[in-house]
């Protein structure tokens, strides 16, 4: 069987319908008779996400030791149990669940039949293994009345530049949800950053990813910040291959070539992913991941994709695609160019402009407001985020302005700074009304750029009310009716593992003004 055959068959079975049985069922069907494990196959540990009022994803992948390979090619049937109570004295559905090395044996149950804005807790059992404990949360009826929604807003972890002390804070406290906005993993390396090395090098192949992937779930910190919350997820570039576009990777590879590289990274990414979907069964090179939730009355918050449709950076070095900083690039002004796509784009607004809830929250991969600066040659711009689709980004803030949306607040990750800053549809013209704000937090480890970079980044740019750089942490975002609170908690890089987090600034957004405000 062909390799592409193989794959198919995998995402067939992964979008395949989940085996849900009773509990009295699966009382008479506990997997007892199940492997005998050497070592205990939830290495990995657990997660969930992508909560709604009455499910969440169960995610958990089995990890075969060496004295445990025999078990590999095998299915093998995983039970998972719900309970309402931490003590899990108080079951409430079991589900069995089989998979098989066609999906790496990862797990994803959707645990349907729960109550709203619910505490839950859930574990994995098979045969002599049992997995830890994670914690999850239901969302709120659609129509509930909601004051407080608990934001962590994360991104950018490489896992050679610092340890995820972050990710220990997160799980300490407590959150509705975590927010991860991008660069779970990273495929590259810089020896000049290297607190703990990656095992093996840069990934292509599924295997290879699945290494990857694995090898960022070994770290403690993480896997606890994912037992102890669901996480809402988009992905931006790392997960596959720095600054991608569409089906154009930096090095201007053969698009079937890299499309073929970026299959094996979407499998990947969905294996460790308390994902409702995988990749597409047809056209594995695609996957949908942009996603809207409602949070009672109080929120919209849509998870948006800024890689897999985009247009391809503008005027790129013929010699080194990817992002650059470009001057006097005519490029960037074509009307055709999208950040999102077209079907996103056309998802995205009529949705934005309807919503009757209070905030309208855009997670999405990169930074929104404009960074440029001028050089001799003209203003420089930098072309991988959204300045690099100036025309998209007037699209998405004119459609908000034209159809009165208030209270939109765009959530971003990416560029390793902590930024608080107003959107107009014409940037930092003061004469074009604030029609959004935008929070963009610092990455969880990764290497920030130097002051010297930045300074005139923030000098030229008065749209942006704060931009530091030199630290790295995560966002908690508190959402009231009244109004939004952005509490920016940072360490100096490298995040050390005794490091410890500390508030670097607050921001505030009111409710029925846009526009960012110091607190
Ligand atoms: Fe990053």
């Amino acid at each position: 069987m062909q390799r592409r055959d193989l794959q198919r068959l995998a995402l067939a079975w992964a979008m395949s319908a989940w085996v849900g049985v009773s509990p009295a069922q699966a009382a008479g069907r506990r997997p007892s008779k199940g492997p005998s494990w050497q070592d205990n196959p939830f290495a990995l540990g657990v997660a969930s996400g992508q909560p709604r009022a009455d499910s969440v994803v169960l995610w958990t992948r089995l990890l075969f030791g060496s004295a445990d390979l025999a078990h590999q090619a095998q299915a093998q049937t995983v039970l998972c149990e719900v309970f309402a109570d931490e003590a899990l004295r108080q079951p409430v559905r079991q589900w069995l669940i089989e998979t098989d090395a066609r999906r790496g044996h990862s797990v994803h149950l959707i645990a349907s039949g729960l109550q709203p804005a619910s505490l839950y807790w859930y574990r994995f059992v098979c045969g002599n293994a049992v997995s830890p404990v994670g914690r999850t949360r239901t969302s709120p009826r659609v129509d509930d009345k909601v004051g407080l929604l608990r934001i962590a807003q994360a991104s950018c972890q490489h896992f050679e530049q610092g340890h995820y002390v972050a990710h220990r804070e997160m799980a300490q406290r407590e959150f509705d949800f975590v927010l991860f906005l991008g660069d779970y993993i990273y495929e590259s390396s810089n020896p000049k950053y290297r607190l703990r090395p990656h095992l093996g090098g840069e990934p292509h192949t599924l295997d290879e990813y699945r290494a990857r992937h694995a090898q960022y779930k070994g770290d403690a910190d993480l896997r606890a910040c994912h037992a102890a919350h669901p996480w809402v997820m988009t992905w931006d570039d790392h997960e596959v291959v720095n600054d991608y576009a569409n089906a154009q990777d930096n090095r201007y590879s053969d698009p079937a070539v890299f499309l073929r590289r970026r299959a094996a990274a979407y499998q990947a990414y969905f294996e460790h992913m308390p994902l409702r979907l995988g990749p597409d069964a047809e056209q594995p090179h695609q996957m949908r991941i942009h996603d809207r939730m409602a949070w009672g009355q109080l929120a919209d918050i849509w998870t948006l994709d800024c890689r897999q449709y985009r247009s391809h950076q503008a005027c790129p070095d013929p010699n080194r695609g990817g992002a650059r900083v470009v001057v006097g690039c005519d490029e960037l002004q074509d009307a055709g160019r999208s950040m999102l796509g077209a079907a996103q784009e056309a998802w995205l607004m009529p949705g934005l402009s309807a919503s009757t809830r209070r905030w309208k929250i855009l997670g999405q991969s990169t930074q929104m407001s404009a960074t440029g600066v001028p050089t001799p040659m003209g203003r420089g711009t930098y072309n991988d985020a959204w300045d690099g689709y100036p025309r998209a980004r007037e699209r998405l803030l004119s459609g908000i302005a034209e159809a009165n949306v208030q209270d939109v607040l765009v959530l971003g990750g990416d560029v390793h700074m902590n930024v608080a800053a107003q959107l107009r549809v014409r940037p930092n013209d003061e004469r074009s009304p604030i029609v959004a704000s935008e929070v963009v937090t610092t990455s969880v480890s990764s290497r920030g750029m130097g002051e010297s970079v930045l300074a005139p980044i923030r000098e030229n740019n008065p749209d942006i009310r704060h931009a530091r750089a030199d630290e790295r942490g995560y966002t908690q975002v508190e959402v009231r009716p009244e109004g939004v609170q952005a509490i920016f908690r940072a360490t100096p890089f490298p995040a050390r593992d005794d490091s410890v987090l500390r508030e670097q600034a607050r921001f505030v957004v009111q409710a029925g003004r846009a526009g960012v405000e110091r607190a």
